[in-house]
């Protein structure tokens, strides 16, 4: 079944102040490469470069022309981050009123230059959330035509189902990767196909990036694998997570050009069950049971 997003999604986390801080220009030339790419779903939360990363994709997004069916919009809400914009946030909290929901919405609408978003988060969950709270604030934007649908972020199973009682849960966006690898072993990524939820992994590259010269082990395999699929390391690694039967979308953070097309590509990429056994026992450094 089509989930309605585009098999890999386009982070946007760094395309601001937390990151690049690309100009309206050069976000209105990305959207229109990951759009040429293949990738037209984008990733956002409210609190990406301290609550101001929305916006300036969402000038972007006006100037593009590109209409708004055409690409599917991400968003998230419920962290309160400590930062320059809410000084009164002393402590770093999650805040899941209806009320709240409902204004994060909003803001993320107006400030995306969007009408509506495809998919509104929860970005983490907290001890302090009351399904039925949830239920009102989700309820009214799905209502309103505000959101298309409603899921979760970094839920646990039990977490999902207690969100469950009172809304319908259509996906998870969780930590996943070769490097990252225990949902394949909690069952929250068999949870999501009994229950019919995508999932969507963000730093699906895991660690292997952040300092080359841990996991050398991996690197080697990497570059055996490079030559046998003709494929670079990052593709090998997103070919890994796609290869997963609950058909996960992996969330990519690039912001080049050619990674960008990299990353859409390796979803041609038919990663042998050996291989993909071989990259988590290589990983993992010990045989499976
Ligand atoms: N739901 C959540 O709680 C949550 C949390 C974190 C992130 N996210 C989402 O997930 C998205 C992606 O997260 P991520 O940025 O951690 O994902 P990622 O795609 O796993 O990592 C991206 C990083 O890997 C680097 N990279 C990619 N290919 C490389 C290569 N061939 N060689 C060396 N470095 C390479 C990139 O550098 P360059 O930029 O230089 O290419 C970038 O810094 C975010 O934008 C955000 O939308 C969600």
């Amino acid at each position: 079944m089509s989930s309605g997003f585009s098999r890999v999604i386009q982070g946007c986390m760094n395309w601001g102040k937390w990151g690049n801080s690309l100009s309206t220009i050069e976000m209105e030339k990305l959207i229109h490469f990951n759009l040429e790419s293949g990738i037209s779903s984008f990733d956002h939360a409210d609190i990406y470069g301290d609550y101001t990363t929305e916006s300036d994709f969402g000038k972007a997004f006006k100037n593009s022309t590109v209409k708004r069916e055409d690409i599917q919009l991400i968003s998230k809400c419920g962290i309160q981050y400590v930062g320059k914009s809410r000084p009164n946030n002393t402590v770093k909290h999650y805040q899941y009123d209806s009320n709240y929901i409902i204004y994060s919405a909003e803001k993320s609408i107006k400030d995306l230059n969007a009408e509506y978003l495809d998919l509104f988060l929860l970005h983490r969950p907290s001890p302090l959330m009351h399904p039925d709270e949830i239920r009102e604030g989700i309820e009214k934007l799905l209502n309103d035509g505000k959101i298309k649908s409603f899921g979760v972020s970094n839920f646990s199973n039990g977490q999902t189902d207690l969100i469950s009682t009172s809304s319908k849960v259509s996906a998870n966006q969780i930590q996943f990767s070769l490097s990252h690898n225990t949902p394949l072993f909690d069952s929250t990524l068999d949870y999501m196909m009994i229950n019919n939820i995508t999932p969507m992994s963000w730093s699906p590259l895991g660690s292997f990036f952040k300092n080359q010269n841990d996991n050398k082990k991996v690197h080697d395999l990497l570059s055996d694998l490079s030559k046998k699929y003709n494929a670079s390391k990052d593709q090998l690694l997103l070919a890994w997570v796609l290869k997963h039967p609950s058909c996960i979308h992996p969330v990519i953070g690039t912001t080049k050009t050619e990674r960008i097309n990299a990353a859409s590509t390796s979803t041609q990429i038919k990663l042998s069950e050996i291989d993909w056994f071989r990259m988590l026992e290589t990983y993992l450094g010990h045989k499976l049971p």
